[in-house]
Order: C-alpha cells, then sequence, then structure tokens
C-alpha cells in the first residue's frame, strides 16, 4: 500500500537542509529508535550567548527520520537554547505538514537528538543537564539536587 506522504515530506526528504558534520562542534547528541533500530546523530554550534550558530545531523534511517531532522535543524538554526529545547516532536510533525501515522515514531529521533546535543554541552561545561528525563537520550542525566545515595 503506497503511503502518504506531503509535499513537504517528499521536498525535505529529496533535498535535506543540513545534512553532515561540524568538526568543532560543541554538543553532540546520538540517539537510536528502539522500534526500529535508526540512528540519528546532531552536531551543534554553540556561541557563548547560547546561540545554535550551526547544526548539522546524519541519519540512518528512513525517509520521514530524514525529513523530520532536516526541518528540525531549520528551525533550531539561529535560536537559543532555551527554543531549541521546547522543539516537540509535534510541532516538528506540523511544520512538515504531517506524517503518516505509523511514521509518527521517526519524527521523536529528532527531538531527541536534539535534547541529547544540548545536554551534552552542558556535560562539557561540566554544567547539571537541563533537559527532562523525557528526553530519552542515551547520556545518564545528572540533575542538580539529585544526589547519590
Ligand atoms: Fe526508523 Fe523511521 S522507520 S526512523
Amino acid at each position: 500500500m503506497a503511503m502518504e506522504y506531503s509535499a513537504k515530506v517528499m521536498e525535505h526528504f529529496a533535498h535535506p537542509h543540513n545534512v553532515g558534520s561540524i568538526d568543532d562542534a560543541n554538543g553532540i547528541g546520538e540517539v537510536g529508535n528502539a522500534k526500529c533500530g535508526d540512528i540519528m546523530r546532531m552536531y551543534l554550534k554553540i556561541n557563548g550567548d547560547e546561540i545554535i550558530e550551526d547544526v548539522k545531523f546524519q541519519t540512518f534511517g528512513c525517509a520521514s527520520a530524514i525529513a523530520t531532522s532536516s526541518i528540525a535543524t531549520d528551525l533550531i538554526k539561529g535560536q537559543p537554547l532555551s527554543e531549541a529545547l521546547k522543539l516537540t516532536n509535534q510541532a516538528v510533525v506540523e511544520a512538515l505538514d504531517g506524517l503518516p501515522a505509523v511514521k509518527i515514531h521517526c519524527s521523536v529521533l529528532a527531538e531527541e537528538a536534539i535534547k541529547a546535543a544540548i545536554n551534552d554541552y552542558y556535560k562539557r561545561k561540566g554544567v547539571h543537564c537541563v533537559v527532562d528525563e523525557s528526553c530519552g537520550c542515551a547520556h545518564e542525566h545528572d540533575h542538580a539536587g539529585e544526589d547519590d545515595e
């Protein structure tokens, strides 16, 4: 059965934006999709004002994962970290004019990879994690006030 993709999904899949890596990235996040085994890696270059100056991604995944990564990176480029942290997979799906229901799980990768990369940035700075546990990223969380017993 043919799957219905919006024109925007097809456009971002055929010509994804911000593909690649950043040599001097100061936040890198990698997440995997438990449902299908696909992987996404997100590279952020964050400046001293906590603005995302540059962002690139590598996705070893399906068309929906590539399209969502592409549009998600467009949405956070030039944004402060506080805004990037608010990006939800729902917003990403809406920006793509929707995804087939069976592909919604693919869009979660982009949100999680961005949060994992921001978490990595804070870890490198020695700052406590600001990403809540719902991000599902692979990094262990080190929330302020959560002392080891
Ligand atoms: Fe794996 Fe879409 S099927 S991310």
